[in-house]
C-alpha cells in the first residue's frame, strides 16, 4: 500500500477535474473506514480541513493523524491549513506526508516563503482565499502557487450554503491562463457543481454532500457526470 509522495502526485499529470472528499463531517473514530470509503467510490484524494480554533471557529486536528493515517492508504492528502501562523506546523504535515498543503492568503503578510518551502518538500503548493478577499490579491503570488483554493464558504463548518460569489474568482483565476489547479471548497453539491466546472474550477471538495451521503457511490458517481 505504501506509495511515495512522487508517485501520489503522478497520478495528478493527468489534469483530469476530480472529487476530493473533505474529512470534515465523517466519523473520526472509524477515520481510516471513512477514507477506504472515498476510494471505494471513485476518489484518488481526500481533503484534510485542519482548523485551529483561532484562524476560523472550529478546531479539527493537527499532522499527527495525518501521519496515522498515510500509511494506511495510497490516496493524494489534500492538506487545506485554515489556521494562523500555519508556517509553526508546516514541517509537520510535510513529513506526516501531506501531498498538497495549502495556506490561506488572509494568514500570512508574504506566502512566498511558506509555499516555497511546501514545494522544495517535493509537494504541491496552495493559496487559499475566503470569500471577502479579492481573488486579484492573489497576482502577485502566482509563480509561487499550484493550487489556488477559492472558498465558497467560510472556513469552519460543513454543510454551509454555496457563495455564488466564488463563480466569479474561479472564472478569473481560469482567465489567466496559469498552469494552476482551481479548487473550490464549501457548498459543493449535485446541484452546485455544475456551476462550478462551468466556471472552470478543477478540484472539487466536498464534505457532507457526500459523507452525510444515504448512499455515497451514487452521489459521487452523480458528482463525476457533471465533471465532463
Ligand atoms: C469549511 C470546510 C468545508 C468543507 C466542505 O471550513 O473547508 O468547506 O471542506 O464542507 P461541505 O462540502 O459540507 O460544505
Ligand atoms: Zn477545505
Amino acid at each position: 500500500m505504501a506509495s511515495t509522495r512522487s508517485e501520489r502526485l503522478a497520478r495528478l499529470r493527468d489534469r483530469r477535474p476530480r472529487i476530493c472528499p473533505s474529512l470534515l463531517d465523517c466519523d473520526f473514530g472509524r477515520l481510516a473506514d471513512e477514507i477506504s470509503d472515498a476510494a471505494r467510490c471513485g476518489a484518488d484524494v481526500v481533503h484534510w480541513d485542519v482548523m485551529d480554533g483561532r484562524f476560523c471557529p472550529n478546531f479539527t486536528y493537527g499532522p499527527v493523524l495525518v501521519r496515522s493515517l498515510r500509511g494506511q492508504t495510497d490516496l493524494l492528502f489534500d492538506v487545506h491549513l485554515m489556521m494562523e501562523k500555519p508556517d509553526r506546523y508546516l514541517d509537520d504535515f510535510l513529513s506526516a506526508g501531506a501531498d498538497v498543503v495549502s495556506i490561506h492568503l488572509e494568514a500570512v503578510d508574504r506566502p512566498t516563503p511558506l509555499l516555497r518551502k511546501i514545494r522544495e518538500a517535493g509537494a504541491l503548493a496552495g493559496l487559499a482565499i475566503n470569500p471577502p478577499t479579492d481573488v486579484r490579491a492573489i497576482l502577485p503570488w502566482l509563480d509561487d502557487v499550484d493550487v489556488v483554493l477559492v472558498m465558497s464558504v467560510m472556513p469552519g463548518f460543513g454543510g454551509q450554503k454555496f457563495d455564488l460569489g466564488a463563480l466569479s474568482k474561479v472564472k478569473f483565476i481560469k482567465e489567466l491562463g496559469r498552469n494552476v489547479w482551481v479548487e473550490i471548497d464549501g457548498g459543493i453539491n449535485p446541484g452546485t457543481i455544475g456551476s462550478a466546472v462551468q466556471a472552470g474550477a478543477s478540484l472539487f471538495v466536498v464534505g457532507s454532500a457526500f459523507y452525510n451521503a444515504d448512499n455515497r457511490i451514487e452521489v459521487f458517481g452523480e458528482l463525476v457526470r457533471q465533471l465532463v
